[in-house]
């Protein structure tokens, strides 16, 4: 009864429309402003809609991942001029809560593209407040799960990058107009999980990714790094452990076959081991550069101090035929003034065997490990020098960088 003589009340007075005064509760208000409002067209003449991000937190299952879970809060600026009115003697401006008529007012419905899920809108989470101008300023949180982006050519070196391409669902470019509000995302000391934020870029989409949606677009581009420490933990120090390690048989007596044997071995199974439990954490990919070279001359280290040992403990225990008359010959040969180098070269192989083995013994306890110590050098100067500090790329770049 009460609601029909509403109706009647509001057809018999048109006036209504347009010029609602701020006299009442901002509900009443609202109901007023909307009479007669479509609610799914834009607003006609100004179709930009300025949008600031703020992002509530960034959370990674695992460190290794390249999942990240976002919670944004976007915050949208636009002027929608059907819903103009008049403030009325209101001294302490406020605006209109509409929150309670989101569902009755036209919203731009940003989505993004790269996200994996399902988005709506969720009442609960929005806020809309309405101003006199026809301001309309409404938040919006999201949930987003996106896959980023890396050179994985450099993992664990590498700075994963996460892209957002917001469009306007349902409207092309000349309805609805996003523009950022500030180019600048200052970093917020926000909630982070495993998640490790460097830099957000917010730029515009390039024209020809316009043309694709056929929608107005905004880029935005987060920067992470990784927690280097954790891989120092698991992967560097280890490594450099079992592969130093197998440089100790060198110095055990070459006559202790079965203790040097064992170093070898359970160094090489350890590492093999380690390595193929680390990889089961990753996607599997066949460019992980960085950690396969890191891998493969770890192992090939391991791998020729063991052969070392062979070929010694051979030579140890296999004397040549007539090593006896070499070496006579040998010492009266060295006792002649006038050898070359080359002579002496040639007769060092009349050495007997075990005296060689000694001597290949006694050389690899220096050669290996300056060998692997530059190994080291130039491994990390590689790829956590040079690439480490080369990421001051924008989107654009990032792309050509990828593909
Ligand atoms: C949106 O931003 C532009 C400048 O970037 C500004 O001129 C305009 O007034 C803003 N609109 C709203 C509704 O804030
Ligand atoms: C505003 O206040 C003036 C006097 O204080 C009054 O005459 C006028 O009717 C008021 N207007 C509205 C819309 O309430
Ligand atoms: C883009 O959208 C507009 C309006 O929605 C439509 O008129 C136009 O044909 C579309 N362009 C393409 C290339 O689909
Ligand atoms: C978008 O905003 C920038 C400043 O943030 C401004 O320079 C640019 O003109 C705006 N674009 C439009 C279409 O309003």
């Amino acid at each position: 009864m009460r609601n029909r003589f509403l109706n009647v009340f509001l057809v018999i007075f048109p006036s209504c429309l347009g010029d609602c005064v701020q006299d009442s509760i901002d509900v009443l208000v609202l109901d007023c402003i909307l009479e007669g409002y479509d609610v799914s067209k834009g607003p006609e003449t100004d179709s930009l809609v300025n949008v600031s991000m703020f992002v509530e937190s960034i959370a990674s299952s695992e460190e290794t991942s390249l999942d990240y879970s976002f919670r944004i809060q976007l915050i949208h600026h636009y002027i929608d001029e059907r819903l103009q009115y008049d403030p009325g003697n209101n001294s302490v401006l406020q605006g209109l809560n509409a929150w309670y008529h989101l569902h009755r007012i036209w919203r731009p419905f940003v989505l993004v593209i790269e996200n994996r899920n399902i988005l709506d809108f969720n009442p609960a989470d929005d806020t809309m407040r309405v101003w006199p101008t026809g301001l309309v300023e409404y938040t919006r949180s999201l949930d987003l799960d996106l896959s980023c982006r890396t050179l994985l050519d450099v993992f664990p070196f590498d700075f994963p990058v996460c892209m957002m391409t917001m469009t306007v669902s349902g409207f092309s470019e000349n309805d609805v107009k996003l523009n950022w509000t500030d180019k600048d995302l200052p970093m917020m000391s926000t909630f982070f999980y495993n998640a490790y934020p460097v830099r957000y870029t917010l730029s515009a989409c390039r024209p020809e990714e316009v043309d694709v949606y056929n929608a107005t677009c905004l880029k935005s581009m987060i920067l992470f790094t990784r927690d280097r420490g954790s891989y120092w933990v698991t992967v560097f120090i280890p490594g450099f452990i079992l592969v130093t390690s197998s440089f100790m048989a060198f110095w055990v007596s070459i006559r202790c076959v079965p203790p040097r044997a064992m170093i070898g071995m359970t160094n090489r199974l350890t590492f093999l081991s380690a390595a193929s439990s680390f990889r089961n954490q990753l996607p599997m990919v066949s460019n992980l550069e960085a950690l396969n070279i890191w891998d493969s001359v770890s192992i090939l280290f391991i791998y020729v101090s063991l052969l070392e040992l062979i070929i010694v403990d051979h030579l140890q225990r296999h004397p040549r035929d007539g090593q006896e008359t070499d070496s006579e010959f040998r010492r009266r040969e060295l006792q002649r003034a006038d050898l070359t180098h080359w002579d002496r070269f040639c007769l060092y192989f009349r050495k007997p065997n075990a005296e060689i083995g000694a001597d290949i013994d006694a050389w690899c306890r220096g050669v290996f490990p300056v060998l692997y110590f530059f190994f080291i050098i130039g491994y990390f100067i590689t790829f956590h020098g040079h690439y480490g500090y080369n990421t001051d790329y924008t989107y654009d770049t990032f792309e050509a960088l990828i593909s």
